[in-house]
């Protein structure tokens, strides 16, 4: 598929279709000179500006350059197409310490997310000062990206943790078909799309004059499922958690995907067909005063854990304009009440501030903070 432009008001990767494969990073910053944080946001962007259109990350490419000189490309996409390959750049609460001089700058929204319950976060796979967000329909571009990028890093920055999606579990786009999660059930059917230009503003994107202007804020939390128990689960049990049918995806007591679920209507029984505990009841905007996610996961598995079990899940990422607002109240209705979570654990959590979109070749990723 054709590239995906680079430069505009918002960043890519957020608004555009979701892509099929995804490859996350979290790095540390470990130099303590603001001037070479800049310098490396300055290569960084220079170098995505070239990935994204199916270029190599430098000028000389992988083969093109001094033969005493390691190349300044890794290689491994050439011949490859840019596969739609988007690089999404946020900038996580750590960051805005003393070491760079930005305590101040901190936005009011890049508060710290609350303790949920039964969360069993793992240090070592949350947060990060800096998150790229690489997304693509062919895994090898995805991958190739995110290595350049810490290969450029070297010395400045260090991988913290970083995550592989092999498939899609949101559409943010009316023209996408809506994929399938683990768990088999259609997922991203009621999001926050393209072509809402109105929900976009008032959900999405960050207002007002300072630096964070036409960017947004994403969370991310890597949910373990326990799929083996999941699929000794009868189908009633599977459709009831969610409160949707499972091949065609459309709300209990609703016939079609896009069918508006009717929390009132009542089956023959006198019980709500959606349940009171129901996964898009407790989600649900009118449960959580008007909050709205644009919601772009990824289907996860890493392998086996050494017990029989696949070690897989959901990789959950949603952009909006105000956690505090979005994400919080969602995310606290469901830890408390949702049955789903018999079923998962929530064992990573990342929050980054992404900023606006690069303007042109003389712009870079930040440029309004520093
Ligand atoms: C809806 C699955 C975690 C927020 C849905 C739907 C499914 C689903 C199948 C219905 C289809 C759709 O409208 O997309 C899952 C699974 C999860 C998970 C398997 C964990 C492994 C979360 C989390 C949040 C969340 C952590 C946010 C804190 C939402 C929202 C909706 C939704 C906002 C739309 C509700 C509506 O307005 O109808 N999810 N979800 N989900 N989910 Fe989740």
């Amino acid at each position: 598929s054709a590239p995906v432009p680079f430069y505009g008001e918002h960043q890519a990767g957020i608004v555009t279709p979701a892509q099929d494969r995804l490859h996350f990073v979290a790095f540390d910053v470990v130099t303590d000179k603001r001037a070479e944080l800049v310098e490396l946001l300055q290569e960084w962007t220079a170098a995505a500006a070239r990935l994204t259109q199916g270029r190599e990350a430098g000028a000389y490419g992988a083969a093109g350059g001094p033969p005493e000189a390691a190349p300044d490309d890794t290689g491994e996409a050439l011949d490859l197409p840019a596969s739609a390959l988007t690089l999404t750049v946020g900038f996580g609460p750590s960051l805005f310490d003393d070491r760079f001089g930005l305590t101040g700058r901190r936005p009011a929204a890049l508060a710290d997310l609350p303790r949920f319950p039964g969360e069993q976060l793992v240090p070592e796979i949350s947060g990060g000062d800096i998150c790229v967000q690489a997304c693509a329909h062919d895994p090898q571009v995805a991958v190739h990206a995110v290595r350049n990028l810490a290969r450029i890093g070297f010395g400045r920055v260090s991988v913290r943790w970083s995550q592989l999606g092999f498939g899609r579990t949101s559409s943010t786009s009316r023209a996408q078909a809506t994929p399938r999660n683990l768990m088999g059930f259609k997922d991203g059917t009621n999001n926050l799309k393209l072509e809402d230009d109105r929900l976009l503003r008032e959900h999405l994107w960050a207002r007002g004059d300072d630096w964070m202007a036409g960017g947004t804020y994403l969370v991310t939390r890597k949910i373990r499922m326990t799929i083996e128990t999941w699929d000794r689960t009868s189908l009633a049990e599977q459709e009831a958690i969610f409160g949707r049918d499972k091949r065609a995806g459309a709300p209990l007591g609703g016939k079609a995907e896009f069918d508006p679920p009717d929390f009132a209507a009542k089956g023959p029984d006198g019980q709500p067909h959606i349940a009171p505990d129901a996964h898009i009841r407790l989600a649900h905007p009118s449960n959580n005063g008007n909050a709205h996610l644009l919601r772009r996961g990824y289907n996860y598995v890493d392998g086996s854990d050494g017990l029989g079990r696949l070690d897989a899940g959901l990789f959950f990422m949603a952009y909006q304009r105000d956690p505090r607002t979005q994400f919080v109240p969602v995310q606290t209705a469901l830890a408390k009440r949702d049955p789903l979570n018999e079923y998962i654990k929530h064992v990573s959590s990342g929050l980054f501030a992404c900023p606006p979109g690069v303007r042109d070749a003389g712009d870079y990723w930040g440029r309004a903070l520093f």
